[in-house]
C-alpha cells in the first residue's frame, strides 16, 4: 500500500469529497468499483430487452414513442455508466466479453417476462421507481465518475416512473378488464422490484465495506423499507392494491414493516435459472454479432481520420 497515497485517499473520505480517476486508490476500491458499475451497466442494457418487446404491441402511437424513448435512454444510461467503469482501467469491450459469457451480473429484475401491455407500466412505476430509491443516494457516491452519471440518469428516470404510473392510471380507470391486467402486473412485479435492493442487510457481504467508502450510502434494506413507504401512498392514487397485506408502518423503529420475500427464488435468479436468463443472454449475444459490422466501421472511420490529421 502506498501511505502517502492512503492517508490522502482517507482525507478524501473523511471530508466526504470526491475520489477521481487519476487520484490513488486502494485497488479493493476500484475493483469494488468495476463490480457495482459494470453490474449496474449490464443491467440498463439487458433492461432494455423486456420493454423493447412491446414496442411494436403499443397500444397506441404516443405509448409507442414514449416507450421507445424510454428503451433509448436505458441504452445511454449504460453508456455512461460503461465510460465510468472505464476510468477504473477495464475496457468495456472486456465488460461486454463477460456479460456475454455468462459470467457477469446484472440487475435480477430482468429476468422476469413482461406478459403484458401493464407490465410496461409495472416496471416504469415499480421498477424505475425502485431504481430511483437505489440511484439517488448513488448521485453522492465517493467516486466521482460514478456520481455525476447518475445525476443524469436520475434527472431521466424520473420521467420512466411518471409514464410507467401514467400507464397503469390510464388501465385502473378503463374497463374492468383493464383495471384486472393492472392489478395482475403489480401483484406480479411488486415482489421481484423489492428484491432489486438486493439481499437483507445481514445478508449482504459487500454492504458493510461500500458504506466505508460512501460509495453505498444506505442498507440494501434502509432503501426497500423507504420504497416500500412511497409505493403504499401512490398505489393508493392508482385505485390498486399492493400484493402484501403485512404492510405496516413501525411507529417504534420509523420502518415501513412488508411482508417476507423469497430468497430462494433471488439466489435462483442469480445463478442464472430465473424465468428470463437464457433468452436475455442469448439476445444479448444475437445482438452483439449484428453489431460488429457497426464497430468495424467505426474503427476503420477513425483510423482514416488519423491517417487524415497526421498527413
Ligand atoms: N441483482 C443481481 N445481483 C444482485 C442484486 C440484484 N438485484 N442485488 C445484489 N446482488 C448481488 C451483488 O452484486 C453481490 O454479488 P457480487 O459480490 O458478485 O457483485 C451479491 O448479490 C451480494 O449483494 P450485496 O448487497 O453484498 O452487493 P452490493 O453491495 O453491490 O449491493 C446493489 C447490491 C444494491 C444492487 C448495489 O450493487 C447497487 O446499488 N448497484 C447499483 C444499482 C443497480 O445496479 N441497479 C440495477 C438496476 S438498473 C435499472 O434499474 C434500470 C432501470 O432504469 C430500469
Amino acid at each position: 500500500e502506498d501511505i502517502a497515497g492512503l492517508a490522502a485517499f482517507e482525507a478524501i473520505l473523511a471530508e466526504d469529497s470526491r475520489i477521481e480517476p487519476r487520484d490513488w486508490m486502494p485497488e479493493a476500491y476500484r475493483k469494488t468499483l468495476v463490480r457495482q458499475i459494470s453490474q449496474h451497466a449490464h443491467s440498463e442494457i439487458i433492461g432494455m430487452q423486456p420493454e423493447a418487446n412491446w414496442i411494436s404491441r403499443a397500444p397506441s402511437l404516443k405509448r409507442k414513442a414514449i416507450l421507445m424513448a424510454k428503451v433509448q435512454d436505458e441504452a445511454g444510461h449504460g453508456l455512461y455508466l460503461y465510460s465510468a467503469a472505464e476510468t477504473l482501467g477495464t475496457p468495456r469491450t472486456k465488460l461486454t466479453e463477460d456479460l456475454i459469457a455468462g459470467k457477469a451480473r446484472y440487475s435480477s429484475i430482468f429476468n422476469y417476462p413482461t406478459r403484458s401491455w401493464a407490465d410496461v407500466g409495472a416496471i416504469g412505476w415499480l421498477v424505475d421507481g425502485a431504481a430511483i430509491c437505489n440511484q439517488v443516494p448513488l448521485c453522492r457516491a465517493s467516486y466521482g465518475p460514478y456520481g455525476r452519471a447518475m445525476v443524469r440518469i436520475c434527472k431521466e428516470e424520473s420521467f420512466h416512473q411518471r409514464q410507467g404510473f401514467e400507464i397503469l392510471l390510464e388501465l385502473s380507470q378503463g374497463t374492468p378488464a383493464q383495471k384486472q391486467m393492472a392489478q395482475d402486473a403489480v401483484n406480479r412485479w411488486y415482489a421481484p422490484a423489492l428484491m432489486m435492493f438486493g439481499p437483507p442487510d445481514d445478508d449482504s457481504p459487500n454492504s458493510k465495506q461500500s458504506m466505508a467508502w460512501n460509495i453505498k450510502r444506505f442498507s440494501n434494506d434502509e432503501l426497500r423499507q423507504r420504497f416500500v413507504g412511497m409505493m403504499v401512498e401512490q398505489v393508493k392514487v392508482l385505485g390498486l392494491t399492493l400484493p402484501d397485506d403485512q404492510i405496516r408502518f413501525d411507529e417504534e423503529t420509523g420502518k415501513w414493516q412488508h411482508g417476507s420475500l423469497d430468497w430462494n427464488e433471488f439466489k435462483e435468479v442469480l445463478a442464472g435459472r430465473g424465468a428470463c436468463n437464457s433468452q436475455r443472454l442469448e439476445r444479448r449475444r444475437e445482438a452483439h454479432q449484428d453489431g460488429a459490422w457497426v464497430r468495424e466501421a467505426a474503427a476503420a472511420y477513425a483510423l482514416r481520420e488519423q491517417r487524415v490529421e497526421v498527413a
